[in-house]
């Protein structure tokens, strides 16, 4: 089992990217923030609590967004591997994640940063804002909240992968062709060791 986690700020495209590798990889894309907008979108308790922080630019609780990945674990016992896409954002959810693989006796393969200017991260999402219909995009207030709750909670995950040399920066600017083609020489390099 090979597990990737694609790390980055608000709008680094992960998401794009993401949808890329698991294609070519065949792995399971797990999104907290899919997960989370399919909560809302159905109304749930839990999306309803969700989306008022989520609409603040601000992380949910740990406990929820690990009890969401707990449960597509167990309920993808065949996976060749996982892609994790906005998770983990703090280093409780990083902790707990390891302690997830352990169980099921495997591990993160590597971490992979995509480094993006906050200037085009804010760019880019508020033009996603303009159709996507996301209520995070659609202010500049929110969006610049979102990148200075990555700096203050989630930039401290990459620091914690270091640590167990697990982190890969990767350029995150340029076409989308050209950025997948480094996540891809950086991962087919741990998988023919
Ligand atoms: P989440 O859904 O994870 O959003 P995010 O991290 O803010 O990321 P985005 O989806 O906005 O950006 P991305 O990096 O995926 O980029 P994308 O490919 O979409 O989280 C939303 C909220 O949910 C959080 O704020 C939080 O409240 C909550 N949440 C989620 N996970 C959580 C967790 N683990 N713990 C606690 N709370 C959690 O691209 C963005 C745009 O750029 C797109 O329009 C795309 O087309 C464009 N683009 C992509 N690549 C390029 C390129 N190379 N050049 C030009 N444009 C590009």
């Amino acid at each position: 089992m090979f597990n990737i986690i694609l790390f980055g700020p608000p709008g680094s495209g992960k998401g794009t990217q993401s949808a890329r590798l698991v294609e070519q990889y065949g792995l399971i894309h797990l999104s907290t923030g899919d997960l989370l907008r399919s909560e809302i979108s159905r109304k749930t308790a839990l999306g309803m609590e969700a989306k008022a922080i989520m609409d603040r630019g601000e992380l949910v609780p740990d406990a929820v967004v690990v009890g969401m990945i707990a449960s597509a674990l167990d309920h993808n016992p065949m996976a060749k591997g996982f892609l994790f896409d906005g998770f983990p954002r703090t280093v409780a959810q990083s902790e707990a994640l390891d302690n997830l693989l352990h169980q099921k006796k495997t591990s993160i393969g590597v971490v992979l940063a995509m480094q993006v200017s906050e200037e085009e991260l804010v760019k880019r999402l508020l033009n996603r804002g303009l159709t996507s219909g996301r209520s995070d995009d659609n202010s500049e207030e929110v969006v610049r909240a979102r990148i200075v709750e990555y700096h203050k909670k989630t930039s401290v995950v990459a620091d914690y992968y270091r640590k167990f040399d697990k982190v890969v920066e990767i350029k995150g600017e340029g076409s989308v062709e050209e950025i997948l083609l480094l996540l891809c020489s950086e991962i087919d390099k741990r998988l023919s060791n």
